[in-house]
């Protein structure tokens, strides 16, 4: 169902008007510092526009998974970042309960940011009660706040369904229209890739992917365990040995549909990568893991995406944050830009995925600021953030 964007809005609805705006600033933060700010930048469009049109902008925000007030989690922390990117002083609001007159005395297209919703046991048990006190802070609501569409808590849900205009803002669009089309309407031939530590997070995508793929190429230490289905040995790899029958489930149910690595670049100990070797996928050693795809695996992948009219991502194919175990996550993500070049829809799922084509963002059709979101919405399941949004 098509959900009321912020675009259908009139002037005169904006003008003046407080903007309750979800975004999604739970950003990557060490030492004090937001070590990848790209969610923030991707919230600027919506911003930006709202204060353009003169309305006066409320942010709401998550950060982290506290479990009540805590400095550590606190977006006061954030506040910084947040007016660098928008280049507007950015207000404080401490408590939502007391942030009414804050809200009422913002000039036009001023900016606040409301403490981490997650302070208040309310937002997690979607209460419609504290949903109240987040609604009484704008006039209308937009959700841009794609990363967390799929949970259902006061200010995601509870709040569009009190606080009217309640409509989608441009980066949830964008992420609707990108992961929604590319499963929809693919280009085909419709090539997924999936890579990552589990099966067991992935197994709902893959089922979900399998009907409306040419090919599913499979990465990361997942392919471990369907290794491990066909009765090839793993070694020490990190593998989910009580995934195996369900592994062996997919494999028969994907038939030729499902490719999995040739090889693998294998070593006794992430620490020990100098002893590193590449073996095939059937020959194993007992005393090493499997730490990236292999030399002829990266090739087979790349011809297989570059024959694709859409490819969509997800998951590292190796322990990409440790090189040289970065090589083969590096090739899949070289050649969905090269696949781009030749007219591709290139779609990349959040999360990791996204931080291994960190900077090349402009190179690719859309890369996801969802990561668990992005995965839900692909398996099919109804984003309660979406859900509650005015439909079109
Ligand atoms: C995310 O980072 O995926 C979203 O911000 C959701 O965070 P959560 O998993 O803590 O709900």
């Amino acid at each position: 169902m098509k959900k009321r964007s912020l675009r259908e809005l009139p002037p005169a609805a904006l003008d003046g008007k407080r903007a309750l705006v979800r975004v999604d600033f739970n950003v990557p933060f060490k030492d004090g510092a937001v070590t990848d700010d790209t969610r923030i930048r991707a919230a600027v469009p919506t911003i930006a526009y709202l204060r353009e049109k003169g309305a006066r902008v409320v942010l709401l925000s998550h950060f982290g998974r506290p479990k009540g007030p805590d400095p550590k989690a606190s977006l006061n922390q954030i506040v910084r970042d947040v007016e660098r990117i928008l280049g507007t002083p950015v207000e404080f609001i401490a408590d939502p309960a007391i942030g009414v007159a804050t809200s009422r005395r913002l000039p036009r297209g001023g900016v606040a940011l409301v403490e981490n919703t997650r302070f208040w046991p309310g937002e997690e048990a979607n209460d419609p009660g504290f949903a109240q006190t987040l609604a009484a802070l704008g006039d209308f609501y937009v959700n841009d706040a794609f990363g967390s569409a799929h949970r259902a808590h006061a200010s995601t849900e509870a709040v569009a369904r009190l606080l009217r205009p309640a409509v989608t803002g441009f980066l949830m669009e964008k992420e609707l229209r990108y992961l929604g089309e590319a499963l929809d309407q693919p280009r085909r031939p419709f090539v997924a890739v999936l890579g990552g530590a589990k099966i067991s997070g992935k197994i709902d995508v893959i089922q979900a992917l399998l009907p409306k793929v040419d090919e599913i190429l499979v990465g990361g230490a997942m392919a471990n365990t369907f290794f491990l289905a066909i009765g090839f040995q793993v070694g020490g790899s990190l593998v989910e040995r009580d995934k195996e029958d369900l592994a062996k489930g997919l494999l028969a149910k994907a038939g030729a549909k499902l490719i999995l690595p040739r090889g693998a670049v294998v070593a006794p100990s992430l620490a020990r990568a100098a002893e590193r070797q590449e073996v095939s996928s059937d020959h194993i050693p007992a005393d090493c893991a499997v730490f990236d795809i292999d030399r002829p695996t990266r090739l087979d992948f790349r011809a297989r995406i570059l024959k694709a009219k859409t490819i969509f991502w997800n998951g590292p194919m190796g322990v990409f944050e440790t090189p040289p175990f970065d090589e083969g996550t590096r090739a899949v993500g070289e050649a969905l830009i090269e696949a781009g070049k030749r007219g591709a829809t290139t779609v990349v799922g959040g999360g990791d995925s996204a931080a291994a084509v960190a900077g090349l963002e402009d190179k690719l059709s859309h890369v996801s600021t969802g990561g668990g979101a992005s995965l839900e919405f692909l398996e099919g399941k109804p984003l309660p953030g979406v859900a509650a949004l005015e439909d079109a």
